[in-house]
């Protein structure tokens, strides 16, 4: 267990387990994974989501492929090291931590090109190890800055989860809020069900149920009439992918969120570590969204509800333009009204 209780991915002995996040909160279990493949698969079925741990389960997917094939010739290993990346790249396009964890792991490989097998895998599975423990250093950082933004007694609205189950621990908006409740202030969230795989109900109102934060679940078409009723003092989401003039991608329902948030006059903080901005896309318009199955639409797990023939659009994000974004809550700070310049400066 970790500091919030929820090791959402852990290394034991020789293998990766990762949290099977798709049965929370009925059932809590852990499932093992042994190759680039398989971690592939958890990260695409969703065992594992939320883009820091989807970054992590890349990296250990990598070292586990990495110690899998330790002992084949130095040409043998580097090719099927190559196929692993281009496996675990096709898992989920939205997510940039995905391609950053995995060009990081890369890397490793290029910079210590005289080394054999044995010796790569083992300094790979060091560098997994160390994507995990900076993933919390840094969402503590965030939250220690994210927490001056709330102010004591505030009702804060979330979407999706963003919180210790969607990254190494703490989480990015979620950890805002822990760090804020562990400065002394009052905080009670607003989860939105996040429709359709249910990210706010299951995972998010069980995180803040475990640690007795107060929380209120409502569906998503509600937060329009809370925001009315004086009912939400701020709003804290996490994100996928921030090209670089400050557009956010985030869950599904977000930009909903935020254009609710302007019209009400309610601040609307995205929490964003600087490995999820991505400065090679200009504007949001670029960011690739992902079209999940229909299945996810029309019912959950066994349960199907919607009329059998119906055809269903599931994109899992949308994009909310940089100027309804009140802030980026990253680790270097809080970046108001976010755009190109100031994004720049963070990487100077
Ligand atoms: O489809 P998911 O569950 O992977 O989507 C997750 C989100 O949209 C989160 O808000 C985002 O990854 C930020 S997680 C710290």
């Amino acid at each position: 267990m970790n500091e919030n209780n929820v090791e959402t991915l852990r290394w034991v002995d020789d293998h990766l387990e990762m949290i099977d996040q798709r049965i929370l909160p009925s059932k809590f279990s852990y499932i093992s994974y042994n190759s680039a493949k398989s971690v592939a698969n958890g990260i695409r079925s969703m065992v594992v989501r939320g883009a820091p741990a989807i970054g992590c389960a890349a990296a250990y997917g990598f070292a586990t492929e990495a110690l899998k094939i330790q002992n084949l010739k130095k040409v043998d290993f580097l090719s099927c090291m190559e196929n692993a990346c281009k496996i675990l790249l096709e898992s989920r396009p939205t997510a940039i931590n995905l391609f950053w964890a995995v060009n990081r792991m890369q890397l490793i490989i290029k910079d210590n090109h005289n080394m054999d097998p044995r010796e790569l895998a083992i300094i790979l599975l060091e560098e997994a190890h160390k994507i995990k423990a900076e993933d919390i250093k840094i969402n503590r950082m965030m939250g220690e800055f994210g927490a001056e933004l709330l102010a004591d007694g505030a009702n804060v609205l979330t979407h999706c989860n963003a919180g210790a189950l969607a990254t190494a621990g703490h989480g990015t908006a979620l950890g805002v809020i822990r760090s804020a409740v562990e400065s002394g202030k009052k905080i009670s969230v607003i989860a939105d069900e996040t429709r359709p795989f249910l990210q706010g109900a299951r995972l998010t109102a069980w995180e803040m149920v475990q640690e007795g934060i107060p929380v209120t679940l409502i569906s998503d078409n509600m937060s329009g009439y809370l925001m009315s009723q004086g009912e939400i003092d701020a709003i804290v989401v996490g994100t996928d992918r921030v090209a670089g003039n400050g557009d956010v991608a985030n869950k599904i329902g977000t930009y909903m969120v935020a254009v609710l948030a302007k019209r009400h006059n309610i601040p609307f903080y995205v929490a964003c570590p600087l490995s999820t901005i991505d400065r090679s896309i200009l504007s949001g318009a670029d960011i690739p969204i992902e079209e999940r199955p229909a299945s996810e639409v029309t019912g959950y797990q066994d349960m199907q509800w919607a009329a059998k023939g119906v055809s269903v659009r599931n994109p899992a994000f949308d994009v909310t333009p940089a100027d309804l974004v009140t802030g980026l809550i990253t680790e270097k700070g809080v970046v108001l009204r976010p755009n190109s310049e100031k994004i720049e400066t963070l990487f100077k």
